[in-house]
């Protein structure tokens, strides 16, 4: 009887060593055939134009590893390079003490990018991207937006720590022909905010087509601070986005169209195609924004140019930090000082992802300040924020294509995903589960609320990732623990910033109440 129950075990254990390995063995099939076809399709999509592309955008089977560099691979302009346009900023329409109101007109137009050609695009107030926004806090803000596209559009404050209903999300929209008006006070540090359409099925192709903007918060902080802030002049607002011309010179969404994020070839910044400015001192602040819709920029200085990053997404740093690159997701933004003191060169240039993103032609005589203020912000820093009896939340971002969800649902607008209470903490920890059938980075993003980052698998954020954010890259198989703090009330979607993914439905709600 004893022998033959051994004898049964180890019947079991040979069986389970068997079928382990057979799984095991299925599985490296599988990584090999996914590495095999995600080669080819970056050939199809780089070579045979629309249709490898759209076998591309039509793979939901998430099974390749996808890399923004190679399945659209960035291509140098060739038009004369241009002065780097500034986006205005916007008047108010009126201010009363401490109201100010604005009014932006959403509309159809066309843009001279290249010359002679004539693109459709789509702009506020302007034919593409909007003005700046340029708010105090303790402000209270009156905004007008007026819809005059043939579709349903909704303007979100991206950053802004504001209450639900004024958050212009997907709960939000604008339909065609209307108007709408929201009223917030400006209650957060000073930042590089921006603002975007949020509207169900026409938020990515209205972001490709042009609109975005900034909104620029200022405090009494960082009007003491000795930085550069002579906006347009040693202050310049960096939008950076990707843009594919057709032959006609056009943005053609439709065709360029991935569900795993809609590429450009062509980097357009503010708007503008390999852009310049002239540098007279020798600091120059970049308040960088990736406005793309799913492509992530790894930014760099050639010719010994010192950048320093001085803010996150919400918010200065505690102090300057050398960066020798930085990386941004869609929807990130990082300030930094560019110090050309000790630079011989005539140009400097950003770079990414192998291209020229911008020149700066360095004046002879620079003059102004070289160095920076040691302290920028007061942040408590993050290995001593009080995590104690705090609410803990998972959220586990899988999928590609149009099979992406957050814990494994897809966004539904009536449903309520998880509660906070207002100005609140809570840990949440944000998973990317994509790793066992290839995937790829989902940038998470939260509407009125920030984080600061506890740890980035296990480990200690670095003093660049220490500030306030409202974007974090996930890499695949990465896990991510944050400190989130709620504002005010109301409902806000979390969602990944791969603009397609977002539109698939890669999105949740938290009711804070
Ligand atoms: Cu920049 Cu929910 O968006
Ligand atoms: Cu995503």
């Amino acid at each position: 009887m004893k022998k033959k129950t051994a004898w049964i075990v180890i019947g079991v254990i040979i069986a389970i060593i068997v079928i382990g390995n057979v799984g095991w063995f299925v599985q490296n099939q599988h990584r090999q055939q996914s590495t095999n076809s995600n080669r080819s399709g970056m050939m199809s999509g780089s070579h045979m134009g629309a249709s490898g592309r759209s076998m591309m955008g039509g793979n939901s089977s998430g099974r390749a590893r996808r890399n923004s560099d190679e399945t659209v691979p960035l291509k140098t302009a060739n038009t004369a390079p241009k002065k780097l346009a500034v986006p205005p900023i916007l008047k108010p329409t009126k201010t009363k003490g401490d109201a100010v109101y604005y009014t932006l007109n959403a509309k159809k137009a066309t843009t001279t990018f290249k010359p002679g050609v004539k693109t459709q695009t789509m702009g506020y107030n302007g034919s593409y991207l909007g003005p700046t926004i340029r708010v105090k806090r303790g402000q209270t803000v009156h905004t007008k937006v007026v819809n005059q596209l043939n579709q349903r559009t909704s303007l979100h404050w991206h950053g802004a720590l504001i209450p639900g209903k004024a958050d212009g999300g997907p709960l939000e929209p604008i339909a065609a022909g209307k108007t709408k008006q929201t009223t917030f006070k400006v209650d957060q540090q000073a930042a590089t905010l921006w603002y975007h359409p949020h509207a169900m099925g026409t938020t990515a192709s209205q972001v490709y087509h042009g609109l975005a903007g900034f909104m620029l918060v200022d405090d009494q902080n960082s009007q003491k601070l000795k930085l550069p802030k002579k906006y347009g002049v040693d202050d310049f607002p960096v939008v950076v986005q990707d843009r594919t011309f057709s032959r006609s010179g056009q943005f053609s969404y439709q065709s360029d169209y991935n569900a795993d994020g809609t590429e450009g070839n062509t980097l357009l910044v503010n708007g503008t195609l390999n852009p310049y400015i002239n540098v007279k001192t020798n600091q120059v602040r970049l308040r960088l924004l990736n406005g793309s819709n799913a492509r992530t920029y790894h930014f760099t200085l050639n010719h010994g140019a010192t950048v320093r990053q001085i803010a996150t997404d919400g918010g200065f740093l505690n102090h300057p930090v050398k960066m020798s690159r930085i990386d941004l997701a869609p929807g990130q933004r990082a300030d930094v000082v560019v110090n050309t003191a000790g630079v011989s060169a005539k140009t400097v240039a950003l770079r990414t992802n192998g291209q020229r993103v911008l020149q700066l032609r360095l004046n002879q005589k620079r003059t102004g300040r070289t160095t920076l203020p040691k302290t920028l912000n007061h942040l408590t820093p993050t290995g001593r924020l009080n995590q104690f009896g705090l609410k803990h939340q998972t959220i586990r971002f899988s999928g590609m294509g149009r099979m992406v969800r957050i814990n494994d649902r897809v966004y539904n607008p009536n449903r309520i995903d998880l509660t906070a209470k207002p100005h609140s903490n809570q840990i949440w920890t944000l998973t990317n589960n994509d790793s066992m059938m290839g995937g790829m980075d989902h940038p998470f993003h939260i509407h009125g609320a920030q984080f600061r980052i506890l740890s980035i698998n296990g480990k200690r954020p670095s003093a660049a990732q220490s500030g306030l954010m409202d974007v974090v890259n996930l890499k695949p198989d990465q896990k991510v623990r944050v400190l989130m703090s709620f504002h005010d009330r109301g409902i806000f979607v979390y969602h990944c910033h791969n603009l397609e993914h977002e539109e698939n439905g890669m999105m949740g709600q938290v009711k804070v109440e």
